[in-house]
């Protein structure tokens, strides 16, 4: 069903991303270390998926795809910092810092973040104009910044210790994971020549119940999930006394949240004019998943 998405999206990582032996090479190293080390990739196949879902062949999509993976990894490895989460295991190895040092990792956040938009602004994109291609930078810039996923991640660390009510814990859960998975599916889309504005506000309305519900899962998973299975440690958010779904509104309520977004993005598919197959199996993987 994919087609190739995963593999495409490894496939451009890989040769986007400066060689190890390059100077200055334990930095180049430590950047491939951190992207070139699993990850469902999930929000690249957002990106290709919802060209599909507008018949926009894969290969316009590989640089969209791409960028947001490598703005994913860098936040990831901020969000590993000691002065962050202070976590010691992602993607089932040692996280940035635990396996450089946190000088590096700081760097490789940096170095991922500006290649990200380095070849968003300039590698060759078959089919996508430079209006659109302006727009893909503009849409990106927003949802990675002070606005979107960084502004969430302050809110997440002023949260730490203090229970936020179910109005600020969506919104903070809306900024700092939903931003990049919204802006996933709006590159998508931008790969189409033209869609009608329904078209796109259904398809940014599944995009937000999606990215909200991930970050619930996401949360679910940190309290009953299994840290082999996970690649991270289970049970961090609980130890650092985070503002999450499950101490908000307990496991089932959490879950019923979920659910509850899960069938709302369903129902946003359901105004698409196009073959949304992909994007409902998506949707269904971030409810059901375990990892
Ligand atoms: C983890 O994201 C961080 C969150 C935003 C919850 P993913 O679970 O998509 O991480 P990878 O890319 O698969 O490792
Ligand atoms: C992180 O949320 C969201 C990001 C912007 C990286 P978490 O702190 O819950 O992510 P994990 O559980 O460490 O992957
Ligand atoms: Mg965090
Ligand atoms: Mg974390
Ligand atoms: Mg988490």
């Amino acid at each position: 069903m994919w087609r190739g998405y995963r593999e495409r999206a490894e496939r451009t990582l890989d040769s986007r991303l400066p060689l190890a032996t390059e100077t200055p090479a334990r930095l180049h190293e430590a950047m491939r270390y951190v992207c070139l080390g699993g990850g469902k990739r999930l929000r690249a196949m957002l990106v290709y998926s919802t060209g599909a879902a507008l018949g926009v062949d894969a290969s316009n999509l590989d640089i969209p795809a791409c960028a947001v993976e490598l703005v994913h990894s860098y936040s990831l490895v901020h969000d590993d910092l000691p002065a962050m989460d202070d976590d010691s295991l992602r993607r089932g190895r040692p996280s940035c810092h635990r396996a450089y040092d946190e000088a590096t990792a700081i760097l490789v956040g940096d170095g991922l973040q500006t290649l990200a938009f380095e070849i968003l602004a300039t590698a060759p994109m078959p089919g996508i104009d430079a209006p659109r291609r302006a727009a893909m930078l503009t849409r990106l810039a927003e949802a990675s910044g002070s606005r979107g996923m960084v502004g969430g991640q302050a809110l997440d660390l002023a949260a730490a210790g203090k229970q936020l009510g179910i109005v600020d814990l969506q919104h903070m859960h809306l900024m700092k994971t939903g931003a990049l998975i919204r802006a996933s599916v709006a590159l998508g889309a931008l790969g189409a020549a033209a869609v009608k504005p329904e078209t796109l506000a259904s398809l940014d309305n599944y995009a937000r119940c999606i990215g909200l519900a991930f970050q619930v899962v996401d949360d679910i998973l940190d309290e009953e999930g299994e840290t082999e299975l996970l690649g991270k440690m289970s049970g961090a958010d609980r130890a650092l006394n985070k503002s999450t779904y499950p101490a908000a509104l307990g496991l089932d309520g959490a879950r019923a949240t979920a659910h509850d977004l899960h069938h709302q993005a369903l129902q946003s598919l359901q105004q698409i004019d196009g073959d949304t197959t992909e994007l409902s199996a998506l949707a269904n993987f971030i409810v059901e998943r375990n990892h």
